[in-house]
């Protein structure tokens, strides 16, 4: 189900980012709990349904009251234009309660962390919860056009000013270095040997940081992967049909919710594991009406053909939709 929360503080971070303060109400707090890592889904009205759009939580549960989410401008971008242009203090913003799974499993753990551009929101979260809470270590490689793009420059720098014995932040700059190579970008992961791997930026940059694992000899499955500039999908209200263990049921379907979270807070037991598109366990065959993924890395042009989605990558693009998990 979808909030209204206010935005108490717009923050310019840099030239095209912004933040948004949002606080939460004491009777939401349960609702708007959520992990370091974790992202608010912002419902963006539009003329024929809404803009379902991701934004990472950059507050920390650990270390903040209000919650805050950072906003890049993306080229062509509606849903981030929009909330750069028009959101200001005051304003009220409908969005989804947290969710998402590129959290740590334990504040204890040794954690590299590779971040592109704004993929560093969710890096802030986890960096502040560990260092406040936590015994890990935390490398962070930030990698950005140039300095003035830095996002949280000034806070990652007194971060290191009070923590430099437990978290080492290197910055690569285009304007310095040229674009991130894998083989450069290797070199860095093999000197700092340290912990978990959590991947989060732009595609380009996910690529060249997995490739650059891949040649440090990290394991592909240990590697964390969040897409931070999701693809922009229209979304809207509608009702779910779910042929699932004999029966059919009819849920609503709030827009911009994924098909898997629907159909588990119905109290039904579906198949899934990942929850990020790459298993493939969620898979359903849409018998009617249109849903959009998310994010799919496993299901290809035959499975399309035979009707099979992702629940878990899934959001509504028609009034009515019909699956079933037979
Ligand atoms: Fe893995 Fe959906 S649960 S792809």
């Amino acid at each position: 189900m979808s909030h209204r929360l206010r935005v108490t503080e717009v923050v310019a971070e840099t030239a095209d980012a912004h933040s948004l303060v949002l606080t939460v109400p004491p009777q939401l707090a349960a609702a708007f709990a959520y992990q370091p890592g974790q992202y608010l889904t912002v419902l963006v009205p539009q003329d024929d349904g809404s803009v379902a759009r991701c934004y990472s939580l950059s507050s920390s549960p650990h270390t903040d009251i209000d919650l805050k989410i950072t906003i890049k401008r993306v080229r062509d971008g509606h849903a981030s234009n929009w909330i750069c242009d028009h959101v200001r203090t005051g304003d009220e913003l409908e969005l989804l309660p947290p969710a998402g799974e590129f959290t740590p499993g334990s504040l204890d753990d040794d954690l590299l962390l590779l971040a592109g551009g704004s993929g560093i929101t969710p890096m802030m979260a986890i960096i502040k919860s560990v260092l406040a809470d936590g015994n890990g270590r935390l490398t962070l490689v930030y990698a950005n056009r140039d300095t003035p793009s830095i996002i949280f420059a000034a806070e990652l720098a007194e971060l290191v000013r009070r923590h430099g014995d437990r978290l080492t932040v290197t910055h690569w700059l285009d304007s310095e270095r040229g674009a991130p190579d894998p083989a450069a970008l290797a070199a860095l992961v093999v000197e700092a040997r340290a912990g978990t791997p959590y991947v989060c930026g732009p595609e380009p940059f996910v690529a060249v940081a997995r490739e650059a694992l891949r040649q440090a000899g990290v394991p592909e499955d240990r590697v964390r992967v969040e897409r931070f500039e999701l693809e922009q999908v229209t979304t809207m209200d509608a009702t779910l049909e779910v042929e699932l263990d004999g029966q059919t049921h009819r849920l609503p379907w709030t827009a911009g919710k994924r098909m898997l979270d629907v159909v588990i807070e119905a109290g039904l037991n579906p198949p899934f594991s990942c929850r990020q598109g790459h298993c493939g366990a969620c898979a359903c065959r849409l018998l009617s009406g249109k849903v959009e993924m998310l994010n799919n890395e496993i299901l290809e042009e035959e499975d399309f053909a035979e009707g099979y989605v992702l629940a878990c990558q899934s959001v509504a693009r028609s009034e009515n939709v019909s699956i079933t998990y037979y």
